[in-house]
């Protein structure tokens, strides 16, 4: 049983790199323990020292494919085995594909839909319930402004991002007076190795948001439980135009904004 000295503990996928590490700095900083997930063990291992040495906390790490069948009971176990009581589940390892959708290998489409979806939920259904029975959690899931409306040449990806906005925003109503927090955080372009893995050169020339900046205005949030969260003046922009433009010109052109040079359908 949880006794006021022990500190929080905080579950994180994808915190090899990018946000996920970010969110890892961040929260040690803030006290938590914490349980890192990824699959690159050279890169959890360097942050596990960075943080042991910066903050002293106590940090776990394990190599886990989230994008197999099964992942979340595997994360719901390996999180027991650190603490019984989990305060902070941070569902966000993601990776993007660009391109023509029907030219995509079914194998990765198949990676990203249980990744994204599947995986999210299943954990989500395991560790909220002691969240709820302790009145006491929250469940930040890392979706995208992609998610704001469709996406041509991004089109799967922006569906799944869609999907965790739904979820985290039906969930969040669903359990409003319960004393969790539910929470979807929707970064924009942020400068992070996702664009060089998922082989997308951007086109624009102004610079992203900081993970450091998504991390931060994500924590901030928690303060209010504001359960949709955009980062800076382009996120709230962002949001603010896919309500009041109507989705078919917001697909023209986001569609040729992402639009590979090999991608042929888009006029
Ligand atoms: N960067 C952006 O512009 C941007 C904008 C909006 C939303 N996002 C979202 O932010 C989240 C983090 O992205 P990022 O920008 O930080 O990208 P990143 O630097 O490429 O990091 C992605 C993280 O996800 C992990 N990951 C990927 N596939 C995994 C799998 N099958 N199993 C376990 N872990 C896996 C990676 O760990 P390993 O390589 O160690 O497995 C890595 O730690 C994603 O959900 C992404 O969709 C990013």
């Amino acid at each position: 049983m949880t006794n006021n000295r022990t500190p929080p503990f905080a579950v994180i996928t994808g915190a090899s790199r990018g946000i996920g590490a970010e969110y890892a700095r961040a929260l040690a900083n803030e006290g938590y323990d914490l349980l890192l997930i990824g699959r690159d063990m050279t890169r959890l291992e360097t942050l596990r020292q960075e943080l042991l040495h910066e903050n002293q906390r106590e940090v776990w790490m394990e190599s886990l494919d989230l994008s197999q069948p099964q992942a979340a009971e595997r994360l719901h176990e390996l999180a027991q085995s650190c603490r019984s009581e989990i305060s902070l589940l941070i569902n966000n390892a993601g990776f993007g594909m660009y391109g023509d959708f029907a030219e995509m290998p079914q194998i990765k489409i198949r990676e990203m839909l249980q990744l994204h979806m599947n995986t999210v939920v299943e954990s989500v259904r395991l560790f909220l319930p002691a969240m709820l029975a302790r009145k006491q959690g929250t469940i930040i899931t890392v979706a995208s402004v992609a998610g704001f409306f469709p996406i041509p040449y991004m089109t799967e990806y922006a569906a799944t991002k869609a999907f965790l906005i739904a979820f985290s925003e039906g969930l969040a109503r669903e359990t409003q007076n319960q004393d969790v927090t539910i929470q979807a955080c929707c970064p924009g372009f942020t400068e992070t190795d996702f664009h060089q893995s998922a082989g997308h050169q951007p086109k624009h020339v102004v610079s992203g948001q900081s993970a450091q900046l998504v991390v931060q205005t994500s924590l901030q949030a928690l303060k209010s439980k504001r359960t949709l969260v955009t980062i800076g003046w382009q996120g709230r922009l962002a949001l603010w135009i896919s309500k009041l433009i109507p989705h078919s010109i917001m697909m023209a052109i986001a569609g040729k904004a992402v639009k590979p040079p090999s991608a042929t359908h888009l006029k």
